[in-house]
Order: C-alpha cells, then sequence, then structure tokens
C-alpha cells in the first residue's frame, strides 16, 4: 500500500505565543511493510492541549529535557488501523495512541489502546474519558475533596478540564462558581453546565475588583480548582475558607513566556497561613494507572447523557499549530480536537 505521510515538526522555541511559524511540514512516502507486532495507523483526530506549550519551554518542567527540537510533536491521537501484525488489532479497529501530530505511523502494537465505539464516541478517548477526564476527575477527587455544600470555584471553566470539574463538582453537591473568557461562555456555564455562578474574568481589570464579584456571589471558597493562575487566582486567594484546598491544575496564563521568566506578582500566601490551606499541584499521568477506576464511574454518565462533553473539532491537518496557538485566544469550548 502506498502512503504518503505527514508530520508537523517542532522547529523552534516560541518566546511568546506559539503558531505555524515555530513548525514544519514534512511530507514524505511511509514504508508500509509491517514488522511481527507492529500496526501501521492512520490519524483521524489529534488532541491540542496546552501541555504542549509547556514543553516548549527551554527548561525543565514536569519532564526533565524540554521537547526536542526536529521530531515530530508529540500528541494524543486517535487512529484507525490500515493493516495489522498484531494479533490484538484488525484493520479498521479505532485505537488511541501517543504517535503525535503526523498523519500516518508504524506502531508496535503495545503501544495502542483498543477503542469501543459503541460504548462512547472514539473521540472521546481525547477528552472525558482520556487525560483531560482523569484530570478533572482525579485533580477534584483526591486533592479538591468537595463537600456537599462546600463552594468550589473553577478557572478555565468553559474549557476541557474545567467544564468536567464543574459537573464532577456539582454532582459532589457543591456550589460552584465557573470562570471563563466572555459572556457566551459563561452562560453556557450556567445554563448548559449547571454552574450556579459564572464570572466572565475580561470584565474585570484588577484583581480586587474580580475579587468582589466572586465574594458578592460565593462568600468565599472552599475548594479553588485553577487552571490559568495569575490575576484570577490573584483574585480568589484571598477569599478562601478555613481549611480550603487549592488545586493546581494548570497556569494557562503563564504558558507564554512567563514559565521562563515570571512576571512579578501579589504574595498572597499569608491567606494559605491564615485558613490553614492546602495547595496540591496534580498531574494527569500520575493518575495513569487508576484509569479504570476512573472509566468505571465517568464512562456511564457519559453513556447516560448526564455529562456535557462539548468538543471543538477544527478540520484539517494543516491547522495543527494553528490549533494550539488556539488555546490561549480562547476560541473554543470544551475539548480541542483537529480532524485530520
Ligand atoms: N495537571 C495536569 O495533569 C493537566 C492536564 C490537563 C490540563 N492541564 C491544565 O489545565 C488547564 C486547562 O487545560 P485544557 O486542556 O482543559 O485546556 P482548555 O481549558 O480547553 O483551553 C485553554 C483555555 O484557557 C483559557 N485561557 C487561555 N489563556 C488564558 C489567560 N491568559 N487567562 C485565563 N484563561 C486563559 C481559554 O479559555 P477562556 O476563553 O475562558 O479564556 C482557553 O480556552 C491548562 O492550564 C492545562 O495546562 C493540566
Amino acid at each position: 500500500m502506498a502512503i504518503t505521510q505527514q508530520q508537523w515538526i517542532y522547529a523552534q522555541r516560541p518566546q511568546g505565543t506559539v503558531g505555524p511559524s515555530h513548525y514544519q511540514l514534512h511530507t514524505q512516502p511511509l514504508d508500509t511493510s509491517l514488522a511481527p507486532g507492529e500496526v501501521l495507523i492512520a490519524a483521524r483526530y489529534f488532541s491540542v492541549d496546552p501541555y504542549m506549550r509547556i514543553g516548549q519551554s527551554a527548561k525543565a518542567t514536569y519532564d526533565p529535557q524540554p521537547h526536542p527540537l526536529g521530531v515530530v510533536q508529540q500528541g494524543g491521537v486517535v487512529a484507525q488501523v490500515l493493516a495489522s501484525k498484531a494479533s490484538a488489532f484488525a484493520s479498521g479497529d479505532w485505537v488511541h495512541c501517543y504517535t503525535g501530530w503526523q498523519t500516518h505511523a508504524r506502531v508496535a502494537a503495545a503501544e495502542l489502546t483498543l477503542l469501543d465505539s459503541t460504548v462512547a464516541p472514539v473521540t472521546t478517548a481525547l477528552g472525558v474519558l482520556g487525560m483531560p477526564g482523569r484530570t478533572a476527575w482525579f485533580g477534584l477527587t483526591e486533592a479538591g475533596r468537595p463537600h456537599a455544600g462546600e463552594v468550589v470555584v473553577v478557572s478555565g471553566a468553559a474549557g476541557a478540564v474545567g467544564s468536567l470539574v464543574l459537573q464532577f463538582a456539582k454532582r459532589h453537591g457543591a456550589r460552584v462558581l465557573g470562570i471563563a473568557g466572555g459572556a457566551a461562555k459563561c452562560a453556557w456555564l450556567r445554563d448548559t453546565l449547571g454552574a450556579d455562578w459564572a464570572i466572565d474574568y475580561r470584565d474585570h481589570a484588577d484583581p480586587d475588583s474580580m475579587g468582589a464579584a466572586i465574594k458578592a456571589l460565593t462568600g468565599g471558597v472552599d475548594v479553588y480548582f485553577d487552571n490559568v493562575g495569575g490575576m484570577v487566582t490573584d483574585a480568589v486567594l484571598p477569599l478562601i475558607n478555613r481549611r480550603a484546598r487549592i488545586v493546581i491544575c494548570g497556569q494557562i496564563s503563564q504558558y507564554s513566556g512567563g514559565l521562563d521568566t515570571p512576571p512579578p506578582g501579589p504574595r498572597l500566601l499569608h491567606h494559605m497561613l491564615y485558613q490553614r490551606a492546602t495547595m496540591q499541584g496534580i498531574l494527569a499521568r500520575d493518575y495513569v494507572h487508576r484509569m479504570d477506576e476512573m472509566t468505571r464511574i465517568v464512562a456511564p454518565w457519559v453513556r447516560a447523557g448526564e455529562i456535557v462533553f462539548e468538543e471543538s473539532i477544527i478540520d484539517g491537518f494543516d491547522q495543527l499549530p494553528s490549533a494550539l496557538n488556539a488555546l490561549f485566544t480562547g476560541e473554543h469550548r470544551g475539548k480541542l480536537l483537529v480532524k485530520a
């Protein structure tokens, strides 16, 4: 079978915003002869995630080394099997893998997870039943530990992780404030996801103004699930209640340059002292071995239509670098994917 493979090669470290100029498109014929145990896949959906921008920082992050230059952009993929020399996979099967931003690849069978498209749409393997779902579930239940009646504040609440945290917190009986950019997203948080309150952070020029709005709605914060950092966090921290739990999931407002040279900011940790609060960073990969546990709980909610898992799908492999940039301009709701 003759196949032309396309690959987005990560070519240059961005100083600020990432975009197409930091990638090169390579097009070449792919040798499709398979060794025993190998599978030939065609990527159908690509995950576009903020961690990709973290890995582009020149410094060590949760990975000891930054994403290397000159190789395919790493990332999660939902693909279909085109040919197989592994007994567990047959042509036409849907799989999840980490082959990154390339249209086709030869992969060892051990690196593939078989997907059952009758259980849930295959794209959910990159969203609610994949890494973002795992992050939201374990971040909230292990670090946030919300109780019924408590106030949970979620930043980045209209995104892949945040939209799930919001709904999981509601299922725990919490009262939930979602913070997101724009009136339309805030209406979606309230009307579709069931948030008790929503705040558009772009309506506020400084943390004091946003903090006053959060206090007026909630009275105080028991759990803060933070996806964005920066000014939003500066607004929330002075409002924490006694023994509040602060979950540091992401700091996307800092990724485009602020990781290497953090801007000076308010020093607010005295509120942690006053309120005997805890702050915990959480990482999805620490819970990979508990994926089945999360799936057992969340998949039935997905099948029953009790969880909203919106997917924003951009068409075209050529759009991948621009799509990564779009995470920072906030044009999508829910999980951002690119369709091959
Ligand atoms: N710890 C982990 O293991 C783990 C795993 C997955 C994700 N994360 C983190 O969780 C966060 C959300 O990830 P995701 O995949 O769910 O992405 P996402 O929320 O679907 O997309 C990113 C969103 O961030 C918001 N944003 C961008 N720049 C911002 C800024 N300067 N200030 C405030 N909001 C900003 C935008 O929404 P608005 O329109 O609302 O601005 C954008 O839609 C990220 O920080 C990511 O790094 C962590």
